[in-house]
């Protein structure tokens, strides 16, 4: 069996990011995950859509993972979006292929908890900014999963990112083990 989750780093510079390089660490030692690093594979920006579009067949559940960059993810990963979730794959006339699939968002912000909130100086809780994110997944016919979230992410204690760390980890084992489940009742 294909390995059932794809996991996507967006970060532009991950020799110095701590937080998603961290995760993206966590990721690759789960087996049954796939980690594309899309700055490493894309460097001039320019996704092939057919190619991504293969890999993801087969795939139970995509992990987008990225900062929160100007209430948004990094550009490429919006490129990686428009160029992969086509017109007749993704959605309209047979545009089925993410159909049932699950989206999950792990997510590092620079700001505090509290700065998502009418008090603090973003003013809306991050769940606003990620409508499209989870608009796009219900249009596609994916299943949205609750984003993890990982909040003032160059300043945090160790402790606490390695924690973080833990949670995605289990959060993708499940992730793998359902869909290996889901294979077995399938194929019984
Ligand atoms: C161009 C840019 C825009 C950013 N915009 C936001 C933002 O809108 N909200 C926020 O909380 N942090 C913002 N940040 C902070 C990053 O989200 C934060 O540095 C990142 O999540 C830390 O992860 P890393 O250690 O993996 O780089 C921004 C950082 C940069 C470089």
């Amino acid at each position: 069996m294909a390995n059932p989750v794809l996991f996507v780093i967006a970060h532009p510079d991950l020799g110095q990011s701590r937080a998603n390089r961290h995760f993206a660490a966590s990721a690759k030692s789960i087996e049954g995950v796939d980690v594309l690093d899309l700055y490493k594979v894309y460097p001039d920006m320019f996704v092939d859509g057919s190619h991504e579009r293969h890999r993801i067949d087969g795939k139970s559940t995509i992990v987008l993972q990225f900062p929160i960059y100007w209430y948004a993810a990094p550009g490429l990963l919006k490129e990686w979006i428009d160029r992969t979730f086509s017109y007749g794959w993704a959605y309209g006339t047979n545009g089925n292929a993410l159909k049932g699939k699950n989206l999950l968002l792990s997510i590092a912000t620079g700001s505090e908890e509290k700065a998502y909130g009418p008090e603090g100086v973003h003013h809306h809780p991050l769940d606003e900014f990620l409508l499209p994110y989870k608009q796009t997944a219900r249009f596609c016919g994916m299943n949205w999963l609750d984003p993890l979230v990982y909040y003032h992410a160059r300043a945090s204690e160790k402790d606490h990112l390695i924690a973080h760390g833990e949670k995605l980890k289990s959060r993708l084992s499940e992730l793998v083990h359902a869909a290996s489940k889901q294979e077995m009742s399938h194929g019984a």
